[in-house]
């Protein structure tokens, strides 16, 4: 009888670890985006007059912002920001970018100028973790 609970308990053991297993399985393989795929998304987020970046850097340079604009545009750093957390990139730090990002949605749905200037500053200057540039495309 002994042996039997002992058994069922290490079986209920195995259940667990393999269902925690298998739980953990399709996060893996969503978590497989090619640098093809971040490269992509990359220059559709920064690069050109019409990108993103390109326009925000613009809003926010002027005395009243379009807020609904800038709010869609960091959308798409929001976006790249959840695409890091999904590619290997090896030394490369996104912290500095999804910092940055998060920081420009909130200030923007706060219409705060100052502070997303600030965001946006962080932003343009955290490309330099993961590119030897200095400097955003457009002001190459
Ligand atoms: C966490 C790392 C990281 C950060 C931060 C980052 N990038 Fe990238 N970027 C990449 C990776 C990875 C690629 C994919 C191709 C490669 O390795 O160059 C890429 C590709 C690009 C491309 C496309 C290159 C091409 O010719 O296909 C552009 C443009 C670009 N990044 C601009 C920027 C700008 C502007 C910023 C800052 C606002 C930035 N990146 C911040 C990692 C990053």
């Amino acid at each position: 009888m002994r042996q039997v609970v002992f058994a069922l308990t290490l079986f209920g053991a195995a259940v667990l670890a393999t269902s925690g297993l298998t739980a953990d399985e399709p996060k893996k393989d969503e978590a497989k985006l090619t640098k093809k795929e971040i490269a992509k998304m990359m220059k559709d987020a920064h690069d050109g007059a019409k990108s993103p970046h390109a326009r925000t850097r613009a809003e926010l340079k002027k005395d009243t912002p379009n807020w609904e604009e800038v709010t869609k545009d960091a959308k798409a750093f929001t976006a790249m920001s959840e695409a890091f957390k999904k590619v290997n990139l090896n030394y490369k730090s996104p912290d500095k970018y999804i910092e940055s990002a998060t920081a420009l949605s909130k200030a923007a749905g706060n219409k705060d100028k100052k502070a997303a200037n600030e965001a946006f500053t962080g932003l343009t200057k955290s490309c330099a973790s993961c590119h030897s540039y200095g400097s955003a495309p457009g002001e190459r």
